[in-house]
């Protein structure tokens, strides 16, 4: 197919699952407003549409609580059938809720990244006067509200807040949590996509018991850094708060903005990233488990992220490469898997080529890598990702996540940010 023809679908997808005022994830398992998805909504519909993109901003800023959270999801009184519903997270017991439904949790901080690619190509400074004052607050939240330990890495209290819900990274520390009591729920999610590429029941169980246990701490900050049987400092989350820290600063210094209160969470992170996350043995990142005191050693794409945030030394960056990426038994193409970047490695007992976070490639995660390779020069192994990632997108449509074995699609279809993100990948350097 041509690219042009490409481009065209990625459009059509988007206008589709375009409410007007936001653009949902998918057209039927997912209805209301996602926070990354949105961020890299906007990013695609920069493209062709700037108006539209701002508006897809404004629009998640639309249900930011008063202390700066923005949450995952913001529902905009969109009727669905969506579980968790907004009654369920029964934000009004915090006194931070915003007058909007929303959850009552957060996602990773892409936003600020989305808002500076745009700006750097199409200047939009008044655009920035207005939404800077947003994102700096969420900034501030994070490098408060979830600084668990005083070394300004973020803590995440749910899997849904890694964007990788059912990663196998999780697996163990959730099998750890013992529910007294479940509340009643009836699952959404596999009305729409088989239950076979969705998460497992006893994972799903335990990431309502969370949602209950938040509700009733009333959303409150101490509570919950105290009391949430959940508790990580993950690296996906970290690197995309890094760079967005960075791209955040960026926009300041374009408005003549003091950066004083940024350069210090950049230079917190800087010095505790490696000693927390890095495992010089093994040449690895390992998110960590700040209940138990340890690094949760389950080998995931996730540990190219740092890439994304220019952390990594160039040795260190090599050895990520060299050792991992190109090795057949983890990323590289061998026996069965024929497709770039299985989510989870394919040594990991927990992979599994179907399943959500669990080994399928996500159109969002190849996009880090290929970024982050081409920010350190491996521009080989980038373009073969990105070549890959094409093709997929040419042969199984728009789709949430690809088999590795056959390239497949599995879950959404007509996903947004697979649209959106080749948009962005034909913009990119190569072609
Ligand atoms: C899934 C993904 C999450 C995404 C959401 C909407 O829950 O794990 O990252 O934001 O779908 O697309």
């Amino acid at each position: 197919m041509s690219t042009t023809s490409l481009v065209d679908r990625a459009i059509s997808v988007l206008r589709l699952n375009d409410t007007g005022v936001f653009t949902k994830p998918g057209p039927h398992q997912y209805p209301h407003q996602w926070n990354w998805d949105s961020a890299l909504v906007a990013l695609g519909l920069s493209h062709f549409d700037l108006p539209r993109a701002q508006l897809e901003i404004r629009s998640l800023l639309s249900g930011q609580w008063r202390d700066g959270m923005l949450p995952s999801v913001v529902y905009h009184s969109v009727p669905s059938d969506y579980f968790p519903n907004p009654e369920f997270w029964q934000i009004e017991s915090s006194p931070n809720a915003p007058g909007v439904p929303t959850t009552g949790i957060t996602q990773p901080p892409l936003l600020a990244t989305v808002v500076r690619l745009i700006h750097d190509r199409h200047p939009m400074p008044d655009f920035i006067q207005e939404v800077l004052p947003a994102m700096l607050h969420w900034h501030r939240w994070l490098h408060t509200a979830r600084d668990a330990d005083g070394r300004g890495l973020a803590c995440i209290l749910h899997p849904w807040e890694s964007g990788t819900d059912d990663s196998p990274r999780w697996r163990h520390l959730l099998a750890a949590i013992q529910p007294e009591a479940v509340p009643e729920f009836q699952r959404g999610d596999t009305k729409h996509v088989p239950a076979l590429e969705r998460p497992h029941r006893a994972e799903y169980e335990r990431f309502i018991y969370l949602i209950d246990v938040f509700r009733k701490l009333g959303y409150s900050h101490r509570e919950l850094l105290a009391h949430s049987p959940f508790l990580v400092q993950d690296i996906l989350f970290n690197s995309i708060l890094f760079r967005a820290d960075e791209d955040l600063r960026a926009l300041a210094v374009g408005l003549g903005q003091p950066t004083a209160e940024i350069d210090g969470w950049l230079s917190r992170v800087l010095s505790n990233f490696d000693a927390r996350f890095w495992d010089e043995g093994l040449g690895l990142y390992f998110d960590y488990d700040l209940r138990s005191g340890s690094p949760i050693r389950v080998n995931t794409a996730s540990t190219f992220l740092p890439l994304f945030a220019g952390l990594p030394s160039k040795k260190q960056a090599q050895r990520l490469v060299q050792e991992h990426l190109l090795d057949p038994n983890e990323y590289a193409f061998s026996g069965d898997v024929r497709h770039w970047v299985t989510t989870t490695a394919r040594l990991e007992p927990t992979w599994e080529p179907r399943r959500y976070w669990r080994g399928p490639v996500w159109i969002i995660m190849n996009w880090f890598i290929i970024e982050g390779l081409r920010r350190y020069g491996f521009d080989d192994v980038a373009e073969a990702i990105q070549q890959d990632t094409l093709g997929l997108i040419e042969a199984s449509g728009f789709r949430e996540y690809y088999d590795v074995r056959d390239g497949s699609g599995c879950g959404s279809v007509d996903f947004s940010w697979s649209a959106a993100l080749l948009l962005e990948l034909l913009k990119s350097p190569s072609h």
